[in-house]
């Protein structure tokens, strides 16, 4: 991977046969072998404000010390009205193509995990479709801070369904529209961002190969929906969609839900703490980070971390924190991630990728 930036001229590599409407997955030949999903480019996206804990604490009852000792957080990434959930995405999904090589033309599918849409409908994938010019079909998913490791799950099943051989699974969040920025509980936990990964169908174990995404837990419980949740949605004019948060008992359930999930990504695979080379865990709380990484007797340095910049990017978090990592050279060939995320539902998960 060669992994490209934001920066990225969109649609510069547009082949002439995507003015095409229609490229549908659906109807291309099956690939001779599908037996996993590869990961072959990362990008993000990041506005380009930043407000520090010390800014934040000139409009809201919070200081610099409280937020960098209960949760690691420094500062965040704040959108400008015209970085859009969609503006946000098609800029990290651009990139992603640009690391692995590939143009508009390879992706059949575009998956968007996101809880803060431009718009009802359509979905926001399919404005990142068009802004990017691919063909194929798209949809959003709705999953909270573990939308991304729910929508990684998704196109892994699809590519190995041979539904789809190039997929790009976004996370895109601009939380600072839903906060309630009187609620100094919540709205120093949260920034804006998008990442994105474009998946493409390899050989698996059967194939000879062994990279790919190796593995995917989902897990969910409805009936703790009521301790993070937002109160509204354009289905409910009558609510004005303020994110609420029980922080308490978000973080307990976090911690004993996530040490579980960890578990059983690495009992699945029949692996031990030690194969895992990168954790690149859902950044809400370095305080939850750190109890995750005690659980696998992994050292910080073998953590990913960007809570200290990013803050809770939510979907967002673990592609951005993905992007860092292998912009700086830390993500090698061969090397093992395993991903975990606990968010609004509640929802949480895993996953374990062979890079
Ligand atoms: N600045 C200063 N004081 C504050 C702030 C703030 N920003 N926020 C709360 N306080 C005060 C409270 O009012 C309280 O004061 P009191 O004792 O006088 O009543 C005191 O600090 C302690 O508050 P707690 O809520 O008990 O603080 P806690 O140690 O639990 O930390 C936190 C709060 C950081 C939110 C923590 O509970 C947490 O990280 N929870 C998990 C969040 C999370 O993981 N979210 C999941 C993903 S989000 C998603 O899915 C959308």
């Amino acid at each position: 991977m060669d992994l490209a930036t934001e920066t990225a001229t969109l649609g510069s590599r547009r082949p002439a046969e995507m003015d095409a409407p229609d490229q549908g997955a659906t109807a291309r030949p099956a690939a001779p072998l599908v037996a996993r999903a590869v990961l072959a480019g990362i990008g993000g996206y990041l506005p380009r404000t930043v407000v520090s804990n010390d800014e934040l604490a000139r409009t809201v009852d919070t200081s610099d010390a409280w937020v960098r000792e209960r949760t690691g957080i420094l500062q965040r990434h704040i959108a400008e009205p015209h970085e859009t959930c969609a503006y946000m995405a098609t800029r990290a999904a651009a990139a992603a193509l640009a690391d692995a090589g590939a143009v508009a033309g390879d992706v059949d599918a575009i998956i968007l995990a996101t809880a803060t849409p431009d718009q009802a409908f359509p979905a926001t994938a399919l404005r990142v479709q068009a802004a990017l010019g691919c063909g194929g079909f798209g949809f959003d998913l709705s999953a909270a801070c573990s939308g991304f490791i729910y929508a990684l799950s998704v196109a892994d099943g699809m590519i190995r369904a041979r539904q789809a051989r190039g997929v790009l699974v976004i996370g895109s969040e601009v939380y600072s529209r839903i906060m309630n920025w009187r609620d100094r509980g919540t709205c120093v936990l949260f920034g804006d961002g998008a990442g994105a990964v474009f998946l493409t169908a390899g050989a698996g174990r059967g194939g000879g190969g062994d990279r790919g995404i190796l593995s995917t837990h989902l897990h969910a419980d409805g009936r703790l929906g009521d301790i993070l949740y937002v109160d509204g949605a354009v289905g409910r004019a009558d609510r004005p969609g303020h994110l609420v948060m029980q922080g308490k008992e978000v973080f307990r359930h976090a911690v004993v839900r996530l040490a579980a999930a960890v578990d059983e990504a690495l009992a699945a695979n029949g692996m031990s703490h030690s194969s895992v080379d990168w954790l690149v865990p859902h950044q809400a709380n370095m305080r939850i980070v750190d109890a995750i990484a005690k659980r696998l007797h992994l050292p910080v340095e073998r953590v990913v971390v960007t809570i200290d910049r990013h803050a809770n990017t939510s979907a967002a978090s673990i592609p951005l924190a993905m992007m860092e990592a292998h912009q700086d050279g830390r993500l090698r060939p061969g090397q093992v991630l395993l991903l975990s995320a606990l968010g609004g539902g509640l929802t949480w998960g895993s996953a374990l990728i062979r890079l």
